[in-house]
């Protein structure tokens, strides 16, 4: 069995989850879901961020201290992903004390290392983007690009990671290891800021409190992001159950582009400073924009994704952010686009296949449903869907994996149309007809899963099936002539109503 190590960023807790937040973590939760058919042992991460100057803030802001403000905040996200489904085995805080104890031990075989030295900082910061700036990295009158807000300039001491030393390392890595960043476009911007040259980064602060102290140096704490990123490793027990981290590292982490330098290129140096392996692959998926603009608190344009749950299920609201826009690139949220295609794709292609079918059997064949033909032309569609999923799903593309599951779904509507049962008498035709689209259907409810969990469920237990459609385990599941025949179909309502 091998094992599959998946993580989402933890969001920073000023806000509750938005959308994008919630895109993010059902892309992964969807990959957890997929390698857990392909019979993976899987360690699912999700968590908050909670440290820093911008967290600090908002807590001010709010008149509570740092801590009590991300106790009432964390609890937020947590509840949101049981809200959508996600199937997380474990939801780190970088508050917790084995973060701590894991981020101390980072910092201090960086140091050992001989990686990180002190020195003054003089410049810019922008405290939304928890980033450090340069003039050129800024727009017209100090503006950070991101967040279109006024950066700081500040001065103080602070240790510095000598990232600059890792430019040939981590181009020899990257060049061991193509493709490990998903898609590829987006590896080749890691590797143009790699190529682009490094420089040294502040790892931390002494004007800042509300972080984790250098262990060898407590007037200091750690800068956020260097907190951040070690939660990949302190959540298996880096620094305190080496046993456990060595089963789990290295691992594959989700971002969106706007982190690409934290997680591609600091990242990796970091764990090669200390001696420890670069991360088996990342996910970089691009914005999901509002309006044309990237969500967030700055620009006032947040959906809440609990908002879409309540109004079209929450298999409705994963699908769209599954199928909707190819991974990787920018998605422009609209909600006539989530409507549309719950409709098209839900109510008009899925439900309506079980809906006909399950009508069909329940009047042609006494409620129960027949067995499929071996030699069946569907048999050939599920194989090809089954054959592209896989690939799709390997190369992080869900909507070319969902629309490969939709292929099914659509061949065996027109298998349908074309042979019309509805208008036909029973006979040992029409049952084979019919056992052929029970066992289509069982195939689509193994291949959907990921994405509509709760709706694939039910499509098992209507066509009769025992247990779960997630104890299902590929590539068997996949392989035509499942369906054993002889099972009590039921209609039940429509699994998507339209909208
Ligand atoms: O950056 N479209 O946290 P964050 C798509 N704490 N994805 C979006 C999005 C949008 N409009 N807005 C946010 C941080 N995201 C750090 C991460 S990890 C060690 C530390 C998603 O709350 C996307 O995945 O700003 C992005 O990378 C992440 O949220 C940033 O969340
Ligand atoms: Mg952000």
């Amino acid at each position: 069995m091998s094992r599959y190590f998946i993580t989402t960023p933890i969001y920073y807790v000023t806000a509750k989850p938005h959308l994008g937040h919630a895109y993010t973590t059902i892309i992964a939760d969807a990959l957890a879901r997929w390698h857990r058919l392909l019979g993976d042992d899987v360690h699912f991460l999700v968590g908050t961020d909670e440290h820093g100057q911008k967290v600090a803030d908002y807590a001010e802001a709010a008149g509570k201290s740092p801590q009590e403000f991300v106790d009432e905040i964390a609890p937020l996200y947590a509840q949101a992903w049981e809200r959508l489904g996600i199937t997380n085995s474990d939801f780190i805080r970088t508050t917790e004390q084995r973060h701590k104890i894991g981020v101390a031990e980072l910092l201090q075989r960086c140091y050992d290392a001989g990686d990180i030295e002190l020195d003054v900082y003089k410049g810019k910061y922008c405290v939304a983007c928890e980033e450090y700036y340069t003039d050129d990295e800024l727009d017209e009158g100090d503006l950070c690009r991101i967040h279109k807000r006024k950066v700081e300039y500040y001065e103080e001491e602070n240790y510095f990671f000598r990232l600059s030393r890792f430019q040939q390392r981590l181009l020899d890595w990257y060049d061991a290891h193509p493709g490990s960043i998903k898609p590829e476009f987006r590896g080749n911007e890691a590797l143009g800021l790699i190529r682009g040259g490094l420089r040294d980064f502040s790892v931390s602060r002494t004007s800042l409190k509300w972080g984790i102290p250098l262990p060898w140096d407590s007037k200091h704490v750690a800068y956020v992001w260097f907190d951040a990123l070690a939660n990949y490793i302190t959540a298996i027990g880096y620094g305190s159950d080496e046993q456990r981290f060595n089963d789990w590292w290295p691992g594959h982490h989700l971002i969106g582009k706007d982190i690409i330098r934290h997680h591609c290129v600091y990242w990796p140096a970091m764990l090669m400073s200390a001696g420890l392996e670069p991360p088996a692959g990342w996910g970089v998926g691009g914005w999901l924009l509002v309006g044309g603009e990237k969500m967030s608190k700055t620009s006032g344009n947040v959906v809440n994704p609990l908002d879409l749950v309540d109004e079209i299920g929450v298999d409705g609201f994963r699908y769209y952010v599954l199928a909707e826009t190819a991974y990787g690139q920018d998605g422009d949220f609209t909600y006539e686009g989530l409507i549309a295609r719950y409709n098209s794709d839900l109510a008009n292609n899925l439900g309506n296949l079980l809906s006909r079918v399950a009508t069909v059997v329940g009047k042609k064949c006494d409620g129960i449903g027949p067995a499929p033909a071996p030699d069946s032309t569907l048999a050939a569609v599920a194989t090809q869907a089954y054959a592209n999923a896989a690939e799709a799903w390997n190369d992080m593309q869900p909507s070319k994996a969902l629309d490969a599951a939709w292929t099914l779904i659509r061949a065996t509507n027109a298998y349908l149309e074309a042979n019309e049962p509805w208008k036909a008498e029973p006979s040992p035709a029409l049952y084979t007809v019919m056992g052929d689209a029970l066992e289509a259907l069982r195939i689509v409810a193994v291949l959907a899963s990921p994405a509509v969990p709760a709706s694939s469920q039910a499509v098992w237990e209507r066509i009769g099936l025992p247990g779960q459609v997630t104890d299902q385990r590929l590539p068997e599941a996949a392989g035509w002539g499942g369906y054993p025949g002889g099972l009590t179909v039921v209609k039940g309502d429509p699994l998507f109503p339209r909208r």
